[in-house]
């Protein structure tokens, strides 16, 4: 039998402060009623003094590694998916790899936006088929409240803060990761972007009195990006699998907009209960939606071993991507 690389493990770990829909209406011109139809968010957490995304990781990468009943030691390889690491040197994973005592773990981060945890998985799962019997741990971890202009109502309603972590190892028994595809169109960075805090220029107060620190993005052309590329890649998942929709046991798109899962799981011809949302509860926590939806799916009992589970992100970059997996 083929050896495939399956999840042992997972984990997540979300900050206590919620912000609800109501608070955002004293910070810009919105309502509670706007992000609930056009969205589907009702609450979104984020981080307070002392939170960090190397903690949050960290949090989610212990309890994965409980789940999977491992030791820190036993883990090969660290893959910190993200887009708002603590700062830019050393890794967020490096970080997770002292936190947690990892010490046998190699470690790196992964830009990919909110594609990122699905990256993640494909590197996980290529890295696997050289060294079956290694351990990798795979997190998406964001900290977008500090990059959203909390004055822009076209974005700060959408994103909160979260980590999920996935634990993988090869296996021989028919399940595991079946196919994996990436893609990305760099020349439309633009539409979804923060501009500023690299290295094309100097970082000056005026670019930051002038907010490009924050997250700007073009709301309705990423819209019709998003649901052209994830229709696409859903269907050439699908396709390399061998599966026809309604073969899938648990769909887990990446929680951006409620409205475009919806018009995936319509075109899937998919019933409700086979579509994870927890979109309203954590908004858009790019790259780790996914791993916090697994997370949750699989303490509650939803995923059967050799459920057939298919993921599909979309994000900046623009990146987008699917796993197909049998869980
Ligand atoms: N409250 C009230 N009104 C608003 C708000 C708000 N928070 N935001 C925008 N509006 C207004 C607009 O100004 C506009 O008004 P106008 O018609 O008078 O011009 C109207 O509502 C409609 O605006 P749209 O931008 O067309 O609204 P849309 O239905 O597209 O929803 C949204 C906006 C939610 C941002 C949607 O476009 C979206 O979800 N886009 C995709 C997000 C996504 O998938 N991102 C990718 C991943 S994120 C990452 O990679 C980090």
């Amino acid at each position: 039998m083929e050896t495939r690389s399956i999840i042992i493990g997972t984990g997540s770990a979300i900050p206590k402060k919620i912000i609800h829909n109501k608070d955002l209406e004293e910070l810009v011109d919105t309502s509670d009623e706007w992000i609930r139809t056009r969205t589907g968010i009702v609450t979104r957490h984020v981080v307070e003094e002392g939170e960090t995304n190397s903690r949050l990781a960290g949090e989610a990468a212990k309890n994965a590694l409980e789940m999977a009943g491992l030791s820190p030691v036993d883990i090969n390889l660290i893959i910190v998916a993200t887009l708002t690491p603590d700062m830019p040197m050393p890794s967020v994973a490096c970080l997770v790899q002292d936190a947690i005592g990892a010490k046998q773990a190699g470690a790196f981060d992964l830009a990919a936006t909110c594609s990122g945890f699905l990256y993640g998985l494909a590197m996980a799962d290529g890295y696997l088929r050289i060294h079956p019997d290694h351990h990798v741990l795979v997190i998406g971890s964001e900290v977008l409240s500090r990059r959203v202009n909390w004055k822009d109502r076209g974005t700060c309603i959408l994103f909160g803060d979260g980590a999920g972590a996935a634990i993988l190892t090869g296996a021989e028994n028919g399940r595991g990761i079946v196919t994996s595809h990436l893609h990305a169109d760099g020349s439309l960075w633009d539409l979804l972007a923060i501009r500023g805090l690299g290295t094309r220029e100097e970082v000056t107060p005026a670019q930051l009195e002038a907010g490009l620190q924050f997250i700007e993005m073009n709301g309705r052309e990423v819209f019709k990006h998003a649901v052209r590329a994830l229709e696409s890649v859903t269907m050439e998942a699908l396709e390399t699998a061998g599966w026809k929709g309604e073969d899938i046991d648990l769909f887990v798109p990446h929680q951006a907009n409620m409205r475009i899962i919806e018009h995936l799981r319509q075109r899937l011809g998919l019933s409700e209960e086979k579509v994870f949302i927890n979109i309203h509860k954590y908004g858009n926590t790019s790259a780790a939606s996914i791993p916090i939806a697994l997370d949750e799916a699989n303490r509650s009992g939803i995923l059967k071993p050799g459920a057939k589970v298919l993921m599909v992100a979309f994000g900046g970059g623009f990146t987008w991507g699917s796993v197909a997996m049998k869980w």
